[in-house]
């Protein structure tokens, strides 16, 4: 009868000690391994003060985007070109050309975008003006929190 008691006893504990055991370790496997699933980029990215930009004026915003990768982030340089009329509503503008990528750039005395690369122009508000481009500039989600200007860039094509 002791044998037996003895043996009830230790399978209990035993039972016990593998549902406490799953208890923990799915939700801490869980926990580590959803990196691996997950491969986010990083949200809104700060540009800058508000009050700093020029009004009127397409600017250059240079920044460091952060992309997550299970457990590694990579982290790469990138641009964009914003403009405001009034300091508060921001239009950013994806800094590759709808032709065929090339980076572009504020002519302060035309008062245009040029690109370089096959002559395409656009408008302050990124309407092609001249060139090849098949479509306007591509505008970048953008808003304005706590003084600063936010901005949610584009991914990056990988170069082939
Ligand atoms: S890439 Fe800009 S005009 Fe061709």
């Amino acid at each position: 009868m002791d044998i037996d008691r003895r043996n009830f006893l230790k399978q209990g504990i035993f039972i016990m000690g593998g549902l406490i055991t799953a208890g923990i370790g799915i939700p801490a496997t869980t926990y580590f391994l959803a990196p691996l699933w997950h491969k986010e980029e990083e949200d809104w990215i700060e540009a800058g003060t508000v009050a700093d930009f020029p009004i009127g004026e397409p600017f250059k915003i240079d920044f460091v985007q952060r992309k997550h990768d299970g457990w590694m982030t990579v982290e790469g340089r990138s641009s964009a070109w914003a403009v405001t009329s009034d300091g508060k509503q921001f239009t950013v503008f994806d800094p590759r050309c709808t032709h065929l990528g090339c980076p572009y750039r504020w002519d302060t005395e035309k008062k245009k975008f040029l690109c370089p690369c096959h002559n395409a122009v656009f408008s302050i508000t990124g309407e092609v003006l001249a060139g090849p481009p098949p479509r306007p500039l591509d505008h970048l989600p953008a808003k304005v929190a706590g003084g600063k200007l936010l901005i949610k860039p584009a991914e990056k094509k990988e170069e082939g």
